[in-house]
């Protein structure tokens, strides 16, 4: 067995997610993860309550406070933090939210103005105070458990408010005082709570650790998501390393590659230059496609190589999976080599190795895993390698990849394309790879892609593709005998590529896939779908 584990977002090394979100937290993928929305009433610390809450490694939105139901539900959230802000909430044009957002059974934190808001929404009193609170106070904790565990009895909060609340609402109960303020903090047993003080502000002593038992223990969310923090050590330690050397990346024309190197380019500028080796093995349209999202989204310089022939003369009569790799990996290095000379002096080549690369073969870092495939990237080096590597997404599984790829700016067909081998089609073609089977490949290959877009479901997918085997069956066309290549569709969910399951795909999506593979491509004339998991079996056939 191998040490794998247990599922995503562990193993970045925590030294790398300490640090904070920039100021400018932006939307990630369709929250698969634990998500907390904030309302925006309009405090000036509303962007900081998120960017607090994605420190405490929550991924977190903020929506205007008027926004939609469908909206705020879309993200799923675990909890929901009413901002503070300048208005009353009595002034006639005092900002609201949706109703649902106190119906939903969802978890509510409200901060101030949001405090003052959930108490009248939820039948309690609110009136402007005998005298207004700015600044420090001192907040005299009367519930030790809940959102104040782990929090001093007295502590000092900073407030910022004119109104106060007069009456709790039915089903409340204070949790907190200061001097001028006997509700400074309350809640109810649905996990609705309000504080009239603002913990997001460092000047609140305990404030990250309020916000932390709000996310954690009221709403339940795990601490895994830091996909802002990570890009600000990366950038720091990418800079560190590379000091004013300059740097190469190898596109490959998949997300991994990609999103290293517009990670390098947010470190190090026009000190990289990205290099599109075309080795002949990609997929129909992936240069094209590759160049254009490129061009447009990752400010760093691009060479296009076209070194297709030399890839196949290579590889030619080669049959043994683990040589093609080493084939391939090794002319990789040198068509880089070759360019980097072009170049001057470039002293680093970018890689978008990943942690299953990494685990799966078995390189110095990881001594307990047994060797199952060389994955070009990482064990294909040849032993003269003239660069040294930077790969900035070692420690990061395929999810936290495109979070930082969306953090990035990259666009999302770029960061949910499904990921590729470096190999390419070399390691789905059984047996030798010619130019001939490349093709009839690259058609069985789009026809998979278009049925499994067309039907909705690439997203559900870790993987869809064609396999060319090298077994030829005898068939039957009009009146015809055939006598065609037998084609495997292969279709797996995963997380992480550690594990996977063969899918479950609609029989109807099966059907037009088959149909169409034999009538569209005349060398083809069986299909098989492969129903092997990973393990016993690997994502690829080779
Ligand atoms: P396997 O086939 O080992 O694949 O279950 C796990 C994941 O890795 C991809 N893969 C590769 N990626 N170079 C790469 O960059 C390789 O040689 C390679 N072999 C497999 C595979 O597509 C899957 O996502």
């Amino acid at each position: 067995m191998t040490n794998r584990p247990e599922r995503t977002g562990r193993h970045i090394p925590e030294e790398t997610l300490e640090h904070a979100l920039g100021e400018h937290p932006s939307p990630g993928p369709p929250a698969p993860q634990d998500t907390i929305v904030v309302l925006d009433f309009g405090s000036q610390y509303s962007r900081l309550i998120a960017r607090r809450i994605r420190e405490i490694k929550v991924y977190c939105e903020l929506l205007p406070h008027n926004a939609p139901w469908e909206q705020i539900a879309s993200l799923n959230p675990r909890g929901i933090i009413l901002s503070g802000g300048p208005a009353s909430v009595y002034d006639p044009a005092a900002p609201r939210c949706v109703p649902e957002v106190f119906t939903s059974g969802i978890p509510l934190l409200g901060i101030c103005y949001g405090m003052q808001l959930l108490t009248l929404e939820s039948g309690g009193q609110v009136a402007p105070a005998t005298s207004r609170e700015y600044g420090p106070a001192e907040l005299h904790i009367l519930d030790a458990g809940g959102i104040f565990r782990d929090v001093p009895p007295v502590t000092r909060v900073w407030m910022s408010h004119g109104d106060r609340v007069e009456r709790l609402p039915e089903g409340f109960q204070v949790l907190g005082r200061t001097d001028n303020s006997p509700f400074a903090a309350a809640g109810n047993d649905h996990g609705h709570i309000g504080l009239l003080f603002h913990p997001e502000v460092a000047h609140t002593e305990a404030g990250r650790q309020i916000l932390e038992n709000f996310a954690r223990d009221v709403c339940g969310c795990s601490l895994t998501w830091t996909p802002g923090a990570f890009i600000e050590e990366s950038v720091a330690a990418i800079r560190a390393r590379v000091g004013k050397g300059r740097v190469l990346c190898a596109l490959s024309g998949g997300v991994d590659s990609a999103v290293a190197a517009a990670l390098i380019a947010r470190a190090v500028g026009d000190q990289l230059t990205c290099v599109f080796v075309d080795n002949g093995l990609l997929r129909r349209q992936e240069a094209e496609s590759l160049i254009a999202v490129f061009e447009q989204h990752v400010p760093a310089k691009l060479v296009h190589v076209d070194a297709s022939s030399r890839f196949l003369c290579s590889l030619e009569g080669v049959t043994d999976p683990e040589e093609k790799r080493r084939l391939i990996g090794h002319e990789f290095i040198r068509v880089f080599e070759e360019e980097a000379r072009r170049l001057g002096d470039v002293g680093f080549l970018a890689q978008g190795t990943l942690y299953p690369d990494v685990i799966e073969s078995t390189s110095h870092d990881t001594t307990a895993a047994a060797k199952i495939k060389t994955h070009h990237n990482v064990g294909g080096l040849p032993p003269d390698l003239r660069f040294a590597l930077v790969e900035p997404l070692r420690y990061l599984f395929k999810d936290e990849v495109r979070r930082v790829g969306v953090e990035l700016g990259l666009p999302e067909s770029l960061v949910w394309r499904q990921p590729f081998p470096g190999p390419g089609l070399a390691v789905r073609i059984i047996g030798a790879v010619d130019s001939e089977r490349l093709a009839v490949l690259r058609e069985a290959d789009a026809i998979v892609r278009e049925e499994i877009e067309a039907a909705g479901l690439g997203r559900d997918l870790w993987q869809y593709f064609a396999v060319l085997t090298p077994l030829q069956s005898v068939g039957v066309m009009g009146d015809y005998r055939t006598y065609g290549y037998v084609v495997a569709v292969r279709a797996v969910t995963s997380d992480d590529a550690m594990t996977a399951d063969w899918a479950r795909l609609p029989n109807d999506v099966l059907a037009r896939m088959s149909q169409r593979l034999v009538n569209e491509i005349p060398a083809v004339n069986r299909v098989v779908y492969d129903i092997t998991s990973k393990p016993p079996s690997t994502i690829e056939w080779e």
